[in-house]
Order: C-alpha cells, then sequence, then structure tokens
C-alpha cells in the first residue's frame, strides 16, 4: 500500500497490493485521471504525459497557449459548463446566479489511517491499515474550495473516495450536484453490469456494451431502492467471472442515488457515482462544509468473481461491525409468513416450541405486536405492545420464549407513521409533506420527517424505551414505503431541496446511537425485502432481508445478482413453505433449504403443518447448517453457473485456507441427456486432496476443478444437492 507524489512530474500513484491509480495536475492546475488498473512499478516523471493534446503546447496562430478542451482529457473532477461537456461531478450556483464551475489544483496533504466522514457511515480503517490523499481544488470565481479524499488500504484492491466542499466566500452558495467519484476510462470497448429489480424480484443482473449514450441508474425513492441498486461495474467486453478487467464503483449511502455511465464517439465512458441530483441543492453559508457519501471501488484482473472477493473481503473487514462480521449468527424462526397479522400468544408459543424442537435458535415476532395493528392499516408509531393480543407484557412473552432456550427478536418500522395512530394524531405535522398537496399514502402509510431531530428523537427513544426494559437479543428494522412529498415544515422554501439528503442523515444519526447503545443485539434491515440493499445499511446493520420473495428458484437469481457486491453473510434467506406465497411455486423442501443454506438462515413457515418426516428433515437442516455456519459465515464466495443464464445454479464457498468448501448445485426444469453431467468447482486448492463429507468419497483438488463433480441423478423439477468438503493428507487420499 502506498500514496506516492512525484513533484517533478506532479503526479500522484496510489498502490494497492495489486492495482495502481494514478493522476497528474496538468499546468494550469487541471487534475486528470491518468491510470487505474493493474499494478505498475513507479512512473519515470511525466511519462503519461506525453500525447496529450495539451493546453501546454504554443498555438503558432495567436502566439498564446493554445485554446483547448477539457472533453478531450480525462478529468479528475470534471466541473460544469466549462469546455468538458459531459455530466460534471459538481455543479454550484455562485452568487451571481451562474453555474460554471472549474475546479483547479491548490495543494495536498498525505495522512496515516483514515479519517470518517461526520455524520454518514464510511470504511474505517486504523493507522496500519490505510492511507489517505486529501487533494484541495479551488474554483477562483465562487471562491469554493473541494477536498478530493481518496484511500487506499493495506490489504485490499480497494480506492475509496469522497468529496468535501467548503464555502471559503462571504456570500452562500447553493451546491446543486456533487458526485462522490468520477472516472473518465481510457478508449475501449466496455461493457456495463447492473442489477434492476423490482419489489420481491431484486437485483436482477443486466449486461450490456457500454451505449454511446447518457445511462443514468438511479434512484429517486429515498431509498436506494428495489429498482437499482447504488453498483455498477464497467468491464472489457471479453470479461468472464474468473478472467478480464473489472471495475465495480458502489456507494455507502441507502437514499436517492445516481450511477452516470456517459460515452461518445471516443468510446471513453466516463462513470460518476454519488448523490441524485434530482430534487437535491444544498445551501452552504459562508464557511460551512459539505460532505458526499463514500464511493468504494474495486478493480480486479480478475474478471467478476476476483472484484466480487474484494468487495466481500473489503466489507467484512472495513464496513460491517466487527462484533458480527465474520460471526455465525443464530437460525432463527420468523412468524410473518405463518401467522401474517393474525396471532395471538398460543399460536406464537406452538410456533416457538415446534422450532426450539427441531433446534432453532432465535424466535422473531414480525409485524402487528403493538398499537391496535391487526392490518396494515393502523399504528405505525405506536411503539406499546399490545397487551392483549400478546396474552400478556412484551416481557413477559421473551421470558417465555427464553425458558424455551431460544433467543428474542422483534419488527419494528421505526421511520414510519400511520395516519390512524396516536402518534399522527398528535404530531400530523411529523410527516413529509408538502403544503397544499395531498399527502399520497402507501401501503396506508406516510413517512415520518426524519430531517427534524425531534422526530429522530423520538425514534431513539422508542427503540431505546422497548430495547432497554425486555430482553430483545434481534431487531428487524422495516421501512416499507418510497417517499413522496419530499417536504418539511421544519424548513424554509430554499432548503426544501435538503430534505432527501437530511432525511437519510437523521436515519444515520437513529441507527447509529441506537446500534451503538445495544452493541449486543443482532440488527438486520428490511425495506419491503431488499429495498435498501446497500453498504449505508450494513454499515450498522450485519445483515439484511434479501427479498419479500421466497420462492427458492427466483431467490436464486436474486441472490446471485446480489452476491456481486455483497457478502453472502449480509442476505438473510429463509425457508419458507410450499405453494411459495409470492410466486405459488412448490419446490422441495431440500431445494429450499439448498437456496437459504448460504445467507443468513432461518425458517418462516408454520412449522406447525409440517409432517414427521418434513420435521425430520429440518432437523438434520438444523444440524447441517450448524456444523458449517463458521465456513459460510467467513469463507470466499465464487460463483459458478448463473441462473439468469442457464437452467442451472451454482456456487461455492471455500475457506481462505482452502482446507473446506460447500458447493451448491441447482438444476430447474428437468431436461433429456443430463447423464454424466459434471460441474467444475472452483476456489479450491488443486494439490489438496478433499473428503465429500456426505458421499464419503476423496476427490483431489484439480479434478474437481478441472474435470469437475459429478452431478448425481437428480428426479423431477427444482432439484439441488450440496457437496461438503474437507480436506484429508495426502496418504488419506491416496488410500481411496
Ligand atoms: C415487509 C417485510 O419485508 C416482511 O418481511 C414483513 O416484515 C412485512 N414487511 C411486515 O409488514
Amino acid at each position: 500500500m502506498g500514496i506516492l507524489f512525484d513533484r517533478a512530474a506532479m503526479s500522484f500513484q496510489l498502490d494497492t497490493p495489486n492495482t495502481s491509480y494514478i493522476m497528474q495536475v496538468l499546468e494550469g492546475g487541471y487534475l486528470m485521471h491518468q491510470y487505474w488498473g493493474r499494478r505498475v512499478s513507479g512512473l519515470p516523471a511525466g511519462c503519461l504525459s506525453e500525447g496529450y493534446p495539451a493546453p501546454y503546447k504554443e498555438n503558432s496562430d495567436v502566439g498564446g497557449p493554445r485554446s483547448f478542451r477539457l472533453c478531450e482529457l480525462r478529468s479528475e473532477f470534471p466541473g460544469f459548463d466549462v469546455t468538458d461537456f459531459r455530466t460534471g461531478a459538481v455543479r454550484i450556483t455562485g452568487c451571481d446566479g451562474t453555474e460554471a464551475t472549474d475546479f483547479r489544483y491548490k495543494s495536498h496533504e498525505i495522512i496515516q489511517g483514515k479519517t470518517s466522514i461526520p455524520g454518514l457511515p464510511s470504511a474505517f480503517a486504523n493507522e496500519r491499515e490505510a492511507q489517505m490523499l486529501v487533494i484541495r481544488l479551488c474554483d477562483a470565481a465562487s471562491e469554493m474550495e473541494a477536498l478530493l479524499w481518496y484511500t487506499v488500504f493495506e490489504k485490499h484492491d480497494v480506492i475509496a473516495r469522497h468529496v468535501t466542499l467548503v464555502n471559503r466566500s462571504d456570500g452562500k452558495r447553493q451546491i446543486k450536484s456533487l458526485y462522490s467519484s468520477s472516472l473518465d476510462f481510457a478508449p475501449g470497448a466496455y461493457d456495463l453490469i447492473h442489477f434492476y429489480g423490482t419489489w420481491a424480484n431484486e437485483r436482477i443482473k443486466e449486461r450490456i456494451p457500454v451505449p454511446n449514450a447518457i445511462m443514468n441508474i438511479s434512484s429517486n425513492r429515498g431509498t436506494s431502492s428495489h429498482e437499482h441498486n447504488p453498483f455498477v461495474v464497467l468491464c472489457d467486453r471479453k470479461t468472464t467471472e474468473d478472467f478480464g478487467d473489472t471495475y465495480g464503483f458502489n456507494l455507502i449511502y441507502s437514499g436517492c442515488f445516481s450511477a452516470v455511465v456517459e460515452q461518445g464517439a471516443a468510446s471513453r465512458p466516463r462513470v460518476l457515482m454519488g448523490l441524485n441530483p434530482d430534487g437535491f441543492s444544498w445551501e452552504l453559508q459562508p464557511g460551512e462544509r459539505f460532505d458526499s457519501p463514500e464511493a468504494v471501488m474495486v478493480y480486479s484482473c480478475d474478471g467478476l468473481n476476483g472484484m466480487s472477493q474484494v468487495f466481500h473481503r473489503f466489507y467484512r473487514e472495513h464496513l460491517i461491525n466487527q462484533r458480527w462480521s465474520g460471526k455465525v449468527r443464530p437460525i432463527l424462526i420468523n412468524n410473518w409468513e405463518a401467522t401474517y397479522f393474525n396471532f395471538d400468544r398460543e399460536k406464537l408459543m406452538t410456533l416457538a416450541k415446534e422450532a426450539a424442537e427441531l433446534g432453532i435458535e432465535l424466535f422473531v415476532l414480525d409485524d402487528g405486536w403493538f398499537g391496535k395493528r391487526n392490518w396494515d392499516n393502523s399504528s405505525l408509531g405506536d411503539w406499546v405492545a399490545n397487551e392483549k393480543k400478546l396474552g400478556g407484557s412484551m416481557c413477559e412473552l421473551s421470558k417465555d420464549i427464553h425458558a424455551l432456550g431460544m433467543q428474542f427478536g422483534l419488527w419494528f418500522e421505526p421511520e414510519m407513521v400511520s395516519p390512524d395512530s396516536d402518534l399522527y394524531r398528535a404530531h400530523p405535522d411529523w410527516c413529509l409533506h408538502c403544503a397544499g398537496r395531498t399527502r399520497s399514502t402507501i401501503r396506508n402509510q406516510l413517512v415520518l420527517d426524519l430531517s427534524r431531530d425531534e422526530v429522530v428523537r423520538y425514534i431513539i427513544d422508542s427503540l431505546i424505551k422497548l430495547l432497554s426494559t425486555c430482553k430483545i437479543d434481534y431487531v428487524k428494522w422495516d421501512m416499507n414505503r418510497s417517499l413522496t412529498e419530499v417536504g418539511s415544515e421544519a424548513y424554509p422554501a430554499e432548503k426544501q431541496g435538503e430534505i432527501r439528503h437530511r432525511y437519510i442523515l437523521g436515519l444515520y444519526r437513529a441507527m447509529e446511537e441506537i446500534t451503538k447503545r445495544f452493541p449486543n443485539v443482532l440488527f438486520e434491515s428490511c425495506a419491503s425485502g431488499g429495498g435498501r440493499f446497500d453498504p449505508g445499511m450494513l454499515y450498522y446493520m450485519p445483515q439484511i432481508w434479501t427479498s419479500d420473495n421466497t420462492d427458492a428458484v427466483q431467490r436464486l437469481k436474486i441472490q446471485y445478482g446480489t452476491s456481486y457486491a455483497y457478502p453472502s453473510s449480509t442476505m438473510s434467506a429463509h425457508v419458507s413453505a410450499v405453494p411459495n406465497h409470492q410466486m405459488y411455486r412448490s419446490t422441495p423442501l431440500q431445494t429450499r433449504f439448498h437456496a437459504a443454506l448460504t445467507g443468513s438462515f432461518g425458517y418462516e413457515m408454520d412449522l406447525n403443518k409440517l409432517t414427521d418426516e418434513e420435521k425430520e428433515t429440518i432437523r438434520a437442516q438444523v444440524a447441517l447448517y450448524k456444523e458449517d455456519r463458521q465456513l459460510l459465515v467467513s469463507g470466499d464466495f465464487y460463483r459458478i453457473k448463473d441462473p439468469g443464464e442457464e437452467n442451472e445454479c451454482a456456487w461455492i464457498t471455500v475457506s481462505r485456507d482452502k482446507d473446506r468448501a460447500l458447493a451448491c448445485y441447482f438444476r430447474m426444469m428437468s431436461t433429456m441427456g443430463e447423464q454424466s453431467k459434471y460441474f467444475k468447482l472452483k476456489g479450491l486448492d488443486p494439490d489438496k486432496y478433499y473428503m465429500d463429507k456426505d458421499r464419503r468419497t476423496v476427490y483431489k483438488g484439480d479434478m474437481l476443478m478441472y474435470i469437475g463433480f459429478p452431478v448425481p441423478r437428480l428426479e423431477g423439477d427444482y432439484q439441488s444437492f450440496v457437496v461438503r468438503l474437507s480436506a484429508v493428507n495426502k496418504k488419506e487420499g491416496e488410500k481411496q
């Protein structure tokens, strides 16, 4: 790891274990991007500036510096209304109302370690693990300063970037747009991969050639959203899962984001990642600063799997709370799909008892336990247990669950208010709204105005009250609608463009205080399933309910897509009943188990309706998961077969020392000619011998990877199997 500055060439080289990122300050103070890719050794001064259509060449016609166009160069922090013409990284309105922004280099500093970003989640690292470069740029006319922060990490091929704007003038300024990272690629043939979706079908992969157009992958829903994820990949057209140049961009943010991919005739894409400028503006008074969220950028020459593994390890070591990261999680039973709102004490206890019997460790009480909520049309905001429905107090219920030897977890939806609630009746101004406009309800609810301190305080206090009076080991933090009519009574007209971002800052403040106060509580984030599956949430909560779709077949695609950026331990995955409640499809119990097994695992079904045989199967599943969960939560994950492209799906988790592995294989529709099929495993040590624990056969790593594992006979549709491998010594291998 290292940040090098070459004064003669005015160039910066940021080295990670296997990559280099190079910038150079050109004459006139223009900060230009030069290179990002495989690691290169120290550059001779100025060698990259050769060949540039430079501003420095004399123009013989007029005898002065030749006029030049920034659009021919690869800018590191492109402005607006200057000769760049592409989407800029920053737009500010100055005191004269114009919006031209032209930031030039002034100075820089190299810092050991990593600072955090005020009010926002960001990657963390100690003094030995990271180094930061902060480059100070100024826009002379508006007297605005931009600090470009770059962090390199000792053990990860990651560059984290964010920007701080400071108003150095004596007048107010309006930020209209600010991207956290901007990257101009060298000319080439690139593909864009992004992850789109909808409710119950999130993060479906799409790979397309980068078009000669402006693509804006974004959310204006107030959440990072089901529809798009703040994660895009650019890769060489020839890149595969395991080979080729791959560049990933992910934003540590949970609200409205925008990822712009712009390419013109010259085939030099620009990728911007940051806050969505739509509906955004931010007023900066003299001396004030504004910090962007942090973008995480990963380059790998080892294809898409290589890139994913960098993201996974990095998030486990530098983003997710270390109290939980890499640690096994309890197997849970959630009552939602078992009862929905229709439960009483007896139903809950019968479900919990059956679960405890089968070895399940955590009972989660979902929606419907508070106020008078028996449907989704009331009581959000009134976080007081409905003792009549629960047949006693929440603390008593918690005690009874603990008496079964289980942990106890509770569902909340803290950011919402039902119009039919005591909270709304007392504070009708506490929801987001615009005077004179309809307050649109979605799922019969309104969104609390988290830009207001008193509202954030209310949320914090309500949760603290319950979490400190009863023993609650787990919290599911849900959020079930997008933001509309995003206005706040607490702010003047010229600050209304700040509310979307202030909402997220309020949310982060609440989560920061609550999760710090209860470090031993396992928090799971949820937004109608995976509507807010992003690194911002992962900073506070180590796992996220991946999707409301619990159908095993559809889940494979959702989890496969999610795995491009996020570790499998962050994906909550449950076995549910058949026919499935979202897809009405029936799949074998074993397939449902195998689909959920790699994530943070649990069940979400009425266990009392199962046959004895099914119960025995579940008992065995629970035991198997317990045996392998340490591997699953901390190993390296490789995608093998893409369910979006094939009739099969497969993946494998391999321990860091390559001594253990667990591979899952799924075949959707039964087809003719399935005999003698092999599927090639990945990530093993070619020289090690591995025992297949369930079939008691020994294979050599190279055989499993290059020839493949023999697919057993699979009868019927939606079949699956797992292969659990443990390294054995050579002698044992040779005996076979
Ligand atoms: C949406 C979640 O994704 C579900 O799991 C469940 O918690 C419901 N909300 C409850 O309202």
